[in-house]
């Protein structure tokens, strides 16, 4: 058995960040990773992260902006500690080596971004989020005390008979060898769920494990219908192309040459917050008024073409090697595309969830601080402030408890269910791809920018029966070695297990707000739905209840951009 006082399951930022905070505090850390740490999907985050260092910008206006921006659902606590911490997170990382952009004064520069009042969006290029986690993990491997296991595929947490949880399952990649993980606290770290969408801007490796492992046991999920979609997004394989390039001065327009932000957000046109951008380009897509191909054009010319290779080289790449279109000459087509996960597994403003010793940082966790949309670049923020937090916390807990003794019957309990997967008649079930695919479209169809009831029943009834197929599903590789096809078997039951979620909550909340936009429910309605929707796992289904959002010194009011 392997044991550390901390163990943290997924090596993105918030992981990272978490490991090197309780590592600070001396914890002896253990991070584990179903990739390698530099592969994780914060890899993907383009555009930069969010701070009020500017001295005429302020942490309150940056707060304020993020509540408004989560149309009233974010937890105002929460948003207020990450606004506040957020001046010092960029500070401590441009000292560690984070390599910022830098203006022609020589300070740091911003960019506009969604959603924000002023340009507050510190970046590295359009690779802002694979800056940091170089630099993170750079950080990383100067502690002694912080043990990395690379390529381990967490299958199941553990908890002990009075509730704590003791401890992970996982299963080594490289050799198929299933080793029980001891630990005096575990903070997942491991991602959102955009997976169960097709097309997505995630990496494949978004199948929302930790979110599905934390709900299995009995930990509270929040707000799982709130899904973002990103307004810029190449049809057909989902790739991002940042907002960065809207910050940088690009249009969008439709197929009849409108500038036709000016008709839903006239303050803010192209800036204006990801639900209302999204929203307004999928209306001229269904009205008739998009491209043929289901897309509307973003328009990146208006952008001198020196700082296009400057600051927004990397979608130029995107651009000519996924659309064979130059971004420096020729609009390109783009649609909103499934981005981000805003529920998750819900948490206090340390990290902590419902149960005792578990922690979660990131996109897998529900602090609140997005609520109903989250504006772009505050992602990156989340991680890092509510990584830190976590890791502090948790190192503080581990000096308070002992190392719990946990039996090994729990792995030979995972081992069974994995000879059961293995031993399956390769002939009978479908294939974890088929399975896949046919989730992410009917997400995509039904679950997206705009959902009804009947189509959120449709979605539900198919994930019911993916479900049912998905326990029999059958795979090829029965080897030990890079079994990949076995590990998405696994994946399949978690991003199932958040599906059903999603859909469950999607169909309870009957109003619009944020993301969820409900055509049947079209208004707001906060006599009713100013709260949150929890969901814990109550048989095998998800129960619903209600919890309150935290409102400091903002009253809802009409959001306009
Ligand atoms: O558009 C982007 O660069 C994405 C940023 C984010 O999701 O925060």
């Amino acid at each position: 058995m392997l044991a550390h006082d901390v163990l943290v399951i997924g090596a993105g930022l918030a992981g990272q960040r978490a490991a090197l905070a309780a590592a600070e505090d001396g914890a002896a850390v253990g991070i584990l990773s179903k990739v390698h740490p530099v592969r994780s999907h914060s890899n993907a985050a383009q555009g930069g992260i969010n701070a009020a260092l500017n001295p005429e910008d302020s942490w309150e206006s940056h707060a304020y902006d993020t509540v408004k921006g989560s149309d009233y659902l974010g937890d105002q606590d929460a948003i207020e500690i990450m606004c506040r911490e957020a001046p010092a997170e960029i500070l401590a990382l441009e000292h560690l080596g984070v390599t910022f952009h830098r203006n022609e004064q020589g300070r740091l520069g911003t960019r506009a971004f969604g959603g924000a009042s002023a340009a507050r969006t510190y970046y590295v290029a359009d690779i802002t989020g694979q800056a940091i986690l170089h630099v993170l993990y750079e950080q990383l491997m100067k502690h002694s005390e912080v043990y990395r296991y690379e390529e381990w595929f967490t299958t199941s947490l553990v908890r002990d008979g009075d509730g704590h949880i003791v401890g992970c399952v996982a299963r080594n990649i490289r050799d198929g060898a299933m080793e029980l993980f001891a630990a005096k606290c575990v903070i997942l770290a491991c991602g959102g769920n955009g997976q169960i969408y097709n097309p997505t801007t995630n990496a494949l490796i978004c199948t929302g494990d930790g979110i599905a492992m934390a709900y299995r046991i009995g930990a509270p999920l929040m707000d799982m219908e709130m899904v973002q979609y990103h307004p810029t997004t190449l049809a057909g394989n989902g790739l991002l192309v940042t907002e960065g390039a809207r910050g940088e001065g690009a249009h969008l327009y439709n197929a009849q040459g409108e500038r036709f932000m000016e008709k839903y957000a006239p303050n803010k046109m192209e800036l204006a917050s990801r639900d209302v951008v999204s929203r307004a380009e999928q209306t001229e897509i269904n009205e008739g008024r998009g491209f043929p191909d289901g897309t509307v054009a973003l328009d990146i010319t208006k952008v001198p073409r020196k700082r296009i290779h400057e600051a927004l080289r990397e979608i130029v790449n995107v651009g000519r090697d996924f659309a064979g279109v130059d971004i420096t000459r020729e609009p390109i087509h783009i649609k909103p595309g499934n981005h981000y996960t805003m529920g998750g597994v819900k948490t206090d403003v340390d990290g902590r969830t419902d149960i005792p010793g578990l922690y979660a940082a990131g996109e897998v966790a529900c602090v609140s601080v997005h609520g109903g949309n989250r504006l772009g670049a505050n992602s990156l923020l989340d991680t890092l402030v509510f990584g830190r937090r976590s890791g502090k916390h948790a190192a503080e807990h581990a000096r308070n408890h002992k190392l719990p003794q946990v039996s090994n019957t729990v792995v030979d309990d995972e081992e069974r269910g994995i000879r059961e997967i293995v031993g399956r008649d390769s002939g009978n079930g479908r294939r974890v791809a088929q399975i896949r695919e046919e989730l992410g479209r009917v997400m995509d169809e039904h679950v997206a920018v705009f959902r009804d009831e009947d189509g959120l029943l449709k979605a539900g009834e198919t994930v019911q029966r993916l479900k049912e197929e998905a326990r029999n599903v059958t795979i090829d590789d029965k080897g030990t070695v890079f079994n990949q096809d076995l590990l998405g078997a696994i994946e399949l039951g978690f991003m199932l297990d958040n599906a059903e979620c999603v859909v469950v909550a999607a169909l309870e909340r009957k109003e619009s707000r944020g993301a969820q936009f409900r055509t049947d429910y079209p208004e707001r309605d906060d006599d009713d739905w100013l709260k949150h929707i929890d969901l814990s796992l109550d048989g095998d289904r998800p129960a619903v209840t209600y919890s309150e959002v935290t409102l400091t010194q903002w009253e809802p009011e009409e959001r306009k951009y």
